[in-house]
């Protein structure tokens, strides 16, 4: 048990969820700011709920004069490579405006650890895969550009005001908690694997594949995909390292392996027995090739170890999700 309380921007949404499920089971008292925009309320495991935006300085007042803060973790970004091309405004002003707003916060409330969701788009198309830390950031889409930014931003509030943060830069997130009651709910949704699935369940006619000649092994772009409570368990490691003492830092979390769109539909069609209907179409703009983590420094630094290392695993968890997601809108249906 601990006295600490953990605020949690963002913490009702997917990723968010899973980080609060975690953090109250450690025993940690939570705080969630989240301003409903894609989050949701129902999937809330728990925690103080405060509905407001991270940008808003009176609310952000509030929340660090009535609770004691010990440190602060970021989920509330806006996270869509092809949305970020289509908006980069939108982009700009929450991940870089809304954030720096936070960091001041912080500052003015002299807490000094913070947790960043940072992401594998900052490498943009990089020559080496699997992809270092120290590879060149040269993001190819507004979204990788912001996150950039924030990663530059923490260095500086480090050195000037000694804010100490571990930005941790997520590979693909997906997968549900084992409990099948909370996991991925986007409206609407582009992720690939939600999709896929939602293709199962033919809740879609049929999904695109955005793109069939890339550079790679069949044409199809290849992301390492990490499941949200491995991702989650490395943020957990991440603040016990800050709450400890420890330096700023930044580490890639992924498994290392790489699966590619053909791939994902694959495995999805073996474990939900039905065949999953798919068109060919262009790509689409922003999409690197390939993302694939080098996550040596996370597993040696942190001691980070993924259970769930092979894709089967991460997509069994989100088929449970899914079809308990379709049975609850059919009962809804039916009223
Ligand atoms: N894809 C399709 N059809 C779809 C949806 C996706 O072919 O209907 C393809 C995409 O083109 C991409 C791959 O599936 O090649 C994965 O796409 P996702 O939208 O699931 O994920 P992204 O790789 O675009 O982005 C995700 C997060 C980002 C993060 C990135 C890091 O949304 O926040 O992973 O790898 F930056």
């Amino acid at each position: 048990m601990t006295n600490d309380t953990i605020l949690v921007v963002g913490g009702a949404g997917y990723i968010g969820t899973h980080m609060v499920k975690d953090l109250l089971q450690e025993g940690f008292q939570v705080v969630v700011l989240d301003d409903l925009s894609t989050g949701h309320h129902d999937l809330l495991p728990g925690g103080d709920f405060i509905q407001g935006q991270i940008g808003d300085r009176a609310v952000l007042d509030r929340i660090f004069t009535q609770f004691s803060i010990s440190a602060v973790m970021h989920f509330a970004a806006c996270s869509l490579v092809g949305e970020s091309v289509e908006n980069p405004i939108k982009y700009y002003r929450n991940n870089v405006s809304h954030t720096t707003e936070l960091l001041a916060a912080m500052r003015r409330h002299q807490v000094n650890h913070f947790i960043f969701s940072s992401t594998a788009a900052v490498y943009g198309n990089p020559k080496i895969q699997p992809i270092p830390e120290d590879a060149v950031l040269k993001p190819t889409n507004p979204y990788g550009t912001t996150k950039v930014a924030i990663e530059d931003l923490l260095r500086y509030c480090d050195d000037a005001f000694g804010i100490k943060s571990i930005s941790l830069r997520y590979f693909n997130a997906a997968g549900a908690d084992l409990s099948g009651t909370i996991g991925e709910r986007h409206r609407p949704e582009t992720h690939l694997i939600p999709i896929v699935l939602q293709t199962a369940l033919k809740e879609r006619e049929h999904l695109n594949i955005f793109g069939t000649n890339y550079p790679t092994r069949d044409g199809t772009c290849v992301r390492d995909y990490i499941h949200v409570t491995d991702l989650t368990r490395a943020h957990l490691l991440a603040l016990t390292v800050l709450m400890n003492g420890g330096d700023s830092a930044v580490y890639n979390l992924g498994n290392s392996r790489g699966y590619s769109v053909r791939d994902v539909i694959d495995v999805s069609q073996k474990i939900s027995r039905r065949k999953i209907p798919f068109i060919e179409t262009d790509r689409r703009p922003g999409d690197p090739p390939e993302l694939v983590a080098d996550s040596t420094n996370a597993r040696e630094k942190l001691g980070w170890q993924p259970q769930y290392e092979d894709l089967e695993a991460i997509i069994e968890t989100a088929w449970t999700w899914h079809r308990n997601e379709a049975k609850k809108n059919e009962c809804i249906c039916k009223g």
